[in-house]
């Protein structure tokens, strides 16, 4: 039977596109990793049953696709995880824009550090457990047994206790102008799951994603691992330059923009009202989903931020992710996911298959506890006493030279030394005086951003504080010396 030239075009690229999803496949369960050689062409042809060509057709397209690369008279190789940032020209003023790939299970750099102990510890952004209200809370837990005597026989159900988020919906009615339905909120193991079910659900591989730069470090992790494109976009203390995004999102025509516009981590920065609802104009033209990450938006120094992109996002195009995990009880790890109906689909199955419901036990001591008047009351203190160790971090750091803007939130200050300054060693000798800060190459989508550290001054008390920076001014002197 004469099959016509299109049905046969039609034909050969689906067989290319099966070549493609073996490797692929066979990378993402680990037949092959980080630099190890795919089979050449004539092997993989015999074992797939296909014509050389096609295997060949299939290759040239992983490596368009920065999954894998060619060697010279040795054949291909899957690229490897630090090839896994990779720059490519992308037609505009400066190299942005690089490839990330799901070759590996990835880890979070950020919790390599977090993981070595030491006595000043300047690189989690957490609170001092001493700030929070620990003898009130234990009160709270055994009362709530006493509300709910059944409360560990059951689960949650996977969007989340109702009870919880019926009143996280009227929370953010009422302090943020918020409209949504319990049904359009969802409750996380903190923000953490919130990101990566964004990036389990929404995202396939080969879609391009924007995300800030410098970012949340395990932001980046998270999303090279779903195999897709990354574009940073650069944020300042004026938010971004809308006018540059806009010429990205019309040519690459990303998925998604993860951001973290309020009090940003590791900067500080907080986008400016006027940009916001800029924002959510420019994603709904180009149909690129928002995730908004707003874990910093209650610990503020002096006026209160202004409102999240999700208030102005009326097509369902920003994904909302609200964590009360820093201040309310980091040891509950709540955070809220809003999202319209379209959105929240694609997400809840997901999270059912991560842990079928964030605990049950966990949301119900958060319920009661947020929503009690001690609550408000430790929140303002707690900003002050967050304000008195930024202040006491700036003083200490005066002397120095280095460089930083003072932010009027979160927990962190992104500070620059001079340049060409070796952060690596310092951070290495650090660790051996017992100090830990954030390297600043770890936040960079690029891997680029050298003379950067980011230090927190939430999580050591100001005598500790005293001593961890002047650990850490001395090494930064032994090694200008060197
Ligand atoms: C920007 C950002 N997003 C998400 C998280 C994770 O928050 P959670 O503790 O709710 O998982 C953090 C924690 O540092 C963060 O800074």
């Amino acid at each position: 039977m004469m099959t016509s030239g299109k049905t046969e075009t039609a034909e050969i690229g689906k067989r290319v596109k099966t070549v493609y999803d073996v490797v692929l496949e066979g990378i993402q369960r680990g037949e092959w990793t980080t630099r190890d050689k795919l089979p050449s062409v004539r092997a993989m042809a015999e074992r797939l049953k296909v014509h050389r060509l096609t295997v060949m057709k299939a290759y040239q397209k992983l490596v368009d696709d920065g999954i894998v690369e060619v060697k010279y008279k040795s054949g291909c190789f899957v690229r490897g995880a630090a090839a896994g940032v990779t720059q490519v020209d992308s037609g505009v003023d400066q190299p942005w824009d690089y490839q990330a790939r799901k070759v590996y299970t990835n880890r979070s750099r950020l919790a390599d550090i977090h993981r070595l102990p030491v006595d000043y510890q300047m690189s989690e952004a957490l609170i001092d457990p001493n700030l929070l209200p620990n003898m009130y809370m234990s009160n709270y837990v055994k009362q709530i047994f006493d509300l709910y005597p059944k409360l560990l026989s059951t689960y949650s159900t996977v969007m989340g206790d109702l009870e919880l988020r019926e009143s996280m919906a009227v929370f953010f009615m009422q302090k943020q102008g918020i409209t949504a339905h319990a049904d359009e909120l969802m409750i996380t193991t903190g923000s953490q799951q919130a990101i990566d079910l964004v990036s389990r659900s929404l995202v396939k591989p080969g879609d391009k994603v924007l995300i800030e730069r410098p970012t949340y470090s395990p932001a980046i992790d998270v999303f090279v691992q779903q195999n897709i494109r990354l574009i940073p976009i650069s944020i300042t203390p004026e938010g971004y330059d809308l006018e540059h995004l806009e010429q990205v999102m019309k040519r690459e025509k990303p998925r998604l923009f993860y951001m973290n516009p309020t009090f940003h981590n590791p900067t500080g920065f907080t986008v400016p009202a006027g940009q916001r609802k800029m924002l959510v104009e420019l994603a709904e033209r180009y149909q690129c989903i928002l995730v908004e990450d707003d874990v910093y938006h209650d610990i503020y120094f002096g006026d209160p931020p202004p409102p999240p992109l999700f208030y102005y996002d009326t097509e369902g195009y920003v994904i909302y992710i609200r964590s009360f995990s820093k201040y309310v009880a980091p040891g509950l790890r709540i955070s809220v996911l809003a999202a319209r109906p379209s959105l929240m689909n694609g997400i809840a199955p997901v999270k059912a298959l991560a842990d079928n419901g964030t605990p049950l036990l966990n949301q119900k001591i958060f319920q009661h506890y947020f929503f009690s008047s001690r609550l408000q009351e430790h929140v303002a203190k707690l900003r002050i006493a967050l304000q008195l160790r930024k202040e006491k971090m700036e003083q200490l750091l005066a002397g120095t030279g280095w460089r930083w803007t003072s932010p009027s939130g979160g927990l962190n200050l992104w500070v620059q030394l001079p340049d060409g300054f070796p952060v690596e060693k310092l951070l290495a000798r650090c660790l051996e005086l017992s100090v830990a800060f954030v390297p600043g190459s770890i936040c960079d989508p690029l891997g680029q951003i050298e003379p950067w550290i980011r230090l927190s001054y939430s999580y050591i008390n100001e005598l500790q504080m005293e001593e961890g920076i002047r650990r850490l001014i001395a090494a930064a002197g032994e090694l200008r010396s060197c």
